[in-house]
């Protein structure tokens, strides 16, 4: 079964062709990245301006040797707009060609791809790790999860995205701090992610993201006060921050691993980009799979195979 995939829930045109649920015969990405550099984060309206330019003509590519049997589109979680263009146009195809559609879950795709190279196994903990999202899930099988941990505020992607805005570097903001933490000391400052009350397992990165505020512009200072620190400080507040936030996806998610008795982690969305992540995740005595090349941050192809 040959499968279209749409996705455009963010600020990422995506369309792919999928057979069989994971041989990727086309991925065609169409970033705004560049679009939406300028501020600081993804403009709604901009982006989904932008998915109406990009759809037709990926779909156009995509499809050019291939007959679909069937079109899968994200249609949730993400920006209302945005993800109305994927679903306004999944649904003129399918209405056109006569060709079934379905609804597939961004996030639950994220997880699907570190499950596309192999079979997975059951149970076992699933790790979204993204700009919108951060939880855990047990995993029961492809599709049936239980939700066991999430953010009470801010997505761990979102706080490296903001934590770079504050250090002067461009949307989307987690490779700037990565490369940047190469050169700092990541035990110059304490910093350390939040705990939520009575719920171990859930995140909450802004005290976190505040404490960083105050480092780089002083006491109490707003957002828009000038810079306090130097080129060299930058370097150890982004070592710094990069640890305190991934040493707690990897604390929280051996410890849900441990309780559930799973047997593999599944880890997903465009924070798994993070090599710091990788390394951190080494001391598991689980196994830790993560999405294959190109098929980390927001693509049609996770779309089409979950499809
Ligand atoms: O999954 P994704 O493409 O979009 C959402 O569905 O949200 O994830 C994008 C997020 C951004 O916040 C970006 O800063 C983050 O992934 N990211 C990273 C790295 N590369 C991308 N965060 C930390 N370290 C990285 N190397
Ligand atoms: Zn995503």
């Amino acid at each position: 079964m040959k499968v279209l995939g749409i996705e455009t829930s963010c600020d990422e045109t995506a369309v792919a062709v999928v057979e069989d649920g994971n041989k990727i015969l086309v991925n065609l990405v169409a970033s705004q990245a560049k679009v939406h550099e300028q501020f600081g984060g993804v403009y709604p309206e901009v982006a989904s301006r932008h998915h109406v330019d990009q759809l037709v003509p990926l779909v156009e590519m995509a499809i050019k040797d291939h007959e679909v049997d069937l079109i899968a589109v994200a249609n949730g979680p993400g920006l209302m707009g945005a993800l109305l263009m994927g679903v306004i146009g999944a649904k003129s195809l399918s209405y056109g060609w006569e060709k079934p559609l379905v609804g597939v879950n961004h996030v639950e795709a994220h997880l699907y791809s570190a499950m596309m190279e192999s079979p997975p196994v059951f149970p076992s903990l699933g790790v979204v790790v993204s700009g919108g999202h951060t939880f855990l899930a047990k995993m029961h099988g492809i599709c049936d999860y239980e939700m066991i941990g999430t953010t009470v505020d801010d997505a761990v992607g979102e706080a490296f995205d903001k934590v770079a805005a504050l250090l002067e570097f461009p949307y989307p903001g987690g490779p700037h701090i990565e490369k940047l933490a190469l050169e700092g000391d990541e035990n110059k400052y304490p910093f350390k992610a939040g705990t939520v009350k009575k719920r171990p397992l859930d995140f909450s990165f802004s005290g976190l993201k505040t404490n960083v505020l105050y480092t780089v512009k002083g006491a109490n200072c707003d957002r828009k006060a000038p810079s306090i620190i130097s080129e060299d400080d930058k370097k150890h507040i982004a070592a710094s921050f990069q640890k305190a936030a991934l040493t707690n996806i990897v604390n929280k998610s051996l410890a849900a691993a441990k309780t559930f008795n799973c047997k593999a982690i599944y880890c997903g969305g465009g924070v798994t980009l993070s090599k710091k992540l990788k390394e951190l995740f080494e001391i598991s005595p689980y196994p830790v799979f993560y999405p294959p090349k190109g098929l980390s941050a927001d693509n049609g192809a996770v779309i089409a195979g979950l499809g």
